[in-house]
C-alpha cells in the first residue's frame, strides 16, 4: 500500500508534462521491478499531482514511461462533489469489464492547463491492477473514481483528454478498435513502443 506517512518526506514537484509533448504519445511500458525505485517513482508523482492539485496523476506526466498512475480523489475547486478517498497507486492496470452505461462529465487535465471537455465514460468497470507490492488486485469501480480511472488509463495508452474528447462516438475504454487505431497512427513515426 501507499503509505501516508512517506508524503512527508515527499520529493519536490515535478514539471508536468503537456499535451504535444512526445511522453503523452507513447504506449506506457510495463513495470516489472516492484522496488525502492518505483516507490520513489509514486512520491514524486503523488508530490507532484498535489503541488497541481489534481485528483490523479499517470507516470507519462512527469515524463517516466512506466504504466502507473495514482488516484486520489477529494473535493477541490474544480471538483467540488468529488469524493474522498485514500491515494491509490495503480500499476500495470487492466479493464476487464465496462458497464454499457455511459456518463457524461466534465473533465480537465494537468496535461491540458485551463480547459475543461464534457467526456463520456463508463459508469461502472471492473478493473485488476498491482500494487506497489506487486501484489495484484481486483474490483470494482463507480462514478467519479471510474472517471479517474479510464482518465488516468488514457494516458498510458498516449491518449490525453484533447484526443478523447475528439474521438468519433466519443470513448468508450473497450472500443479498443477506436483507441488502438488512433494509437497506432500516432505511433508509426516512432519506434520500440513496450506493450
Ligand atoms: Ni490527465
Amino acid at each position: 500500500m501507499f503509505r501516508d506517512e512517506k508524503l512527508k518526506d515527499a520529493p519536490a514537484p515535478l514539471p508536468i508534462a503537456l499535451h504535444g509533448e512526445a511522453i503523452l504519445r507513447q504506449t506506457a511500458i510495463e513495470v516489472r521491478q516492484f522496488d525502492a525505485e518505483l516507490t520513489h517513482l509514486a512520491e514524486q508523482m503523488s508530490a507532484s499531482m498535489l503541488a497541481a492539485k489534481g485528483v490523479g496523476i499517470a507516470a507519462p506526466q512527469i515524463h517516466s514511461p512506466l504504466a502507473m498512475f495514482i488516484m486520489a480523489s477529494r473535493p477541490n475547486d474544480r471538483y467540488p462533489d468529488a469524493p474522498h478517498m485514500a491515494p491509490v497507486v495503480v500499476v500495470n492496470p487492466q479493464i476487464l469489464n465496462a458497464s454499457s452505461e455511459l456518463n457524461a462529465g466534465e473533465e480537465g487535465c494537468l496535461s491540458v492547463p485551463g480547459q475543461r471537455f464534457v467526456i463520456q465514460r463508463h459508469e461502472k468497470i471492473e478493473v485488476r491492477y498491482q500494487n506497489l507490492q506487486g501484489e495484484w488486485q481486483q474490483g470494482e469501480l463507480s462514478g467519479f473514481i471510474a472517471r479517474i480511472f479510464q482518465h488516468e488509463f488514457d494516458h498510458l495508452q498516449g491518449i490525453t483528454l484533447l484526443e478523447r474528447s475528439q474521438m468519433p462516438e466519443q470513448q468508450p475504454n473497450l472500443r479498443k478498435e477506436v483507441v488502438q487505431n488512433q494509437v497506432s497512427l500516432k505511433h508509426t513515426a516512432k519506434e520500440g513502443n513496450a506493450q
